[in-house]
């Protein structure tokens, strides 16, 4: 049998002489009170284990019978309460069921009697947990995830997707990387019509063109050497649901075409056969090279062009927003389970400062390698790494053809300029140079600061 927790709530002899025992015996936790008085004080959210089942005397002094019921029923509204009574009545069964009991039964209890309700009564509280965890998985899987920020410019394209959610229109995510396209994609769908049904994600730079295709469309059995069955694709799986499109600006001309006509008819065709097929699938796509000039260029199909780019949204990189990057940090460090992390105000001072070439993503490893070193939980700059404590200078790359020092120089005071942002006296302490010095030289290469 199973083993709960099992408050007893009577003062008479047979409580303590044979349900407590008995129960004790089976394993259970049991509590007993032999006052009412003992259960209508317990303070608000006191931790004891919580009860599955609660044995309630009809005749337990301290409280009336319908007070108490009230109260467990407040207090534990999971629990299963069972009054129990010497002297039945109907009267007295449906004004405590009427106060919250879930049974009523007689006095004596004897121990079948016992044992089949608790075996109940557990088996059901099982189910429920069961199923309350099962739902937090689900939960967990089916959620998109939490977006983070504060900033002006996000909030503008948080607000745009938001709009667009609502309509089948397809939308093209740009961005750096790590910015978080797939992440806005996600909550694209789950803000949408198209939330109960599936959104997936598929990169168009990262297979052959055979088996991009085969995984967009399907395939039947014997279209190609190892199809021996055949098999839906991502546009059939995502029906009246969300496909994104990771660097769609990789797709061959061929997929472009077949791109299209999802688009426009809502057909398609499994690799290696003629059969049409019907799909209703929003398309939301991202793409880091420049899809104008790809078409400019003739590689990119201008009417899939304006067809996938219906709506357009544009993530700002890191550092055009770093009053986000707290938020973020507090978020990400929340997020490492099990831990309290906590970061010194001199570390998040470098975080917020620093360039950021790889967003958020770069933000997320940087603070999971840190929680990593901070034994005691307590992130300090000590735990970042270099290129991040010493303002991004040893970071410093040479550039790959060759250069004069003259040019050398310039580029390496436009970089450690933009590192600063722009502040004149902190470039001129890193370069080691006076003011007026760096003043010259900014002249000299005409560095300034852009103008926004
Ligand atoms: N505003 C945000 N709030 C919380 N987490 C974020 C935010 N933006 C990005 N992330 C997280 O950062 C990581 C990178 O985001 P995502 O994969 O969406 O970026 P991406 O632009 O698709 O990157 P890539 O170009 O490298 O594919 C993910 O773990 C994502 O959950
Ligand atoms: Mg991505």
């Amino acid at each position: 049998m199973q083993q709960g927790t099992i408050y007893v709530c009577d003062s008479t002899e047979q409580a303590q002489s044979f349900l407590v025992p008995w129960l004790e015996a089976a394993g259970h936790q049991v509590a007993l009170y032999n006052n009412a008085q003992q259960l209508m004080d317990l303070p608000k959210g006191h931790n004891a284990e919580y009860p599955d089942l609660i044995f309630i005397d009809d005749q337990l002094p301290g409280a009336p019978l319908d007070d108490l019921l009230k109260r467990l029923v407040t207090a534990y509204p999971r629990a299963t309460l069972v009054v129990v009574s010497a002297l039945a009545t109907v009267r007295k069964a449906v004004r405590a069921v009427q106060a919250g009991a879930h049974e009523y039964l007689i006095k004596p209890l004897g121990s079948d009697d016992v044992a089949a309700i608790v075996s109940r009564v557990l088996e059901r509280s099982r189910l429920e947990k069961e199923n309350q965890s099962l739902k937090a998985a689900l939960k967990d899987r089916f959620d998109p995830g939490q977006i983070i920020f504060k900033s002006k410019c996000f909030e503008q394209v948080y607000a745009l997707a938001r709009k667009v959610a609502d309509s089948d229109a397809s939308v093209l995510v740009l961005g750096e990387s790590g910015t978080g396209k797939e992440l806005i994609a996600s909550t694209i769908h789950y803000s949408s019509p198209r939330r109960e049904h599936r959104f997936l994600t598929i990169n168009c730079a990262a297979l052959t063109d055979t088996l991009l295709e085969s995984q967009l469309f399907g395939h039947v059995k014997g279209a190609f050497t190892g199809a021996i069955a055949s098999q839906s694709g991502l546009v059939q799986e995502a029906h009246r649901g969300t496909l994104f499109l990771d660097e769609v600006g990789d797709l061959s001309p061929a997929l472009q075409a077949k791109l299209l006509r999802v688009l426009q008819e809502k057909e398609y065709m499994p690799v290696g056969s003629t059969q049409v097929k019907h799909a209703d699938v929003r398309f939301v796509a991202a793409t880091n090279k420049d899809l104008k000039e790809e078409v400019a260029a003739g590689r990119f199909r201008q009417d899939l062009y304006y067809r996938i780019n219906v709506a357009t949204l544009k993530l700002p990189p890191l550092r055009e927003r770093r009053e986000d990057i707290p938020l973020l940090v507090r978020f990400f460090l929340r997020k490492q389970e099990g831990r309290e992390l906590d970061i010194e105000a001199a570390a998040l001072k470098r975080l917020v400062q620093y360039e950021w070439p790889g967003n958020v993503r770069e933000l997320q490893n940087v603070l999971e390698m840190a929680a990593l070193l901070a034994d005691d939980g307590l992130i300090k700059s000590s735990h970042l790494p270099l290129s991040i404590i010493d303002g991004g200078t040893t970071a410093f790359k040479l550039p790959a053809q060759h250069m004069s020092l003259a040019e050398l120089e310039q580029l390496y005071i436009e970089q450690v300029f933009r590192q600063t942002r722009y502040h004149k006296m902190k470039t001129a302490e890193i370069l080691k140079i006076s003011r007026k010095t760096l003043d010259r030289k900014l002249e000299q290469y005409a560095i300034g600061k852009p103008e926004k």
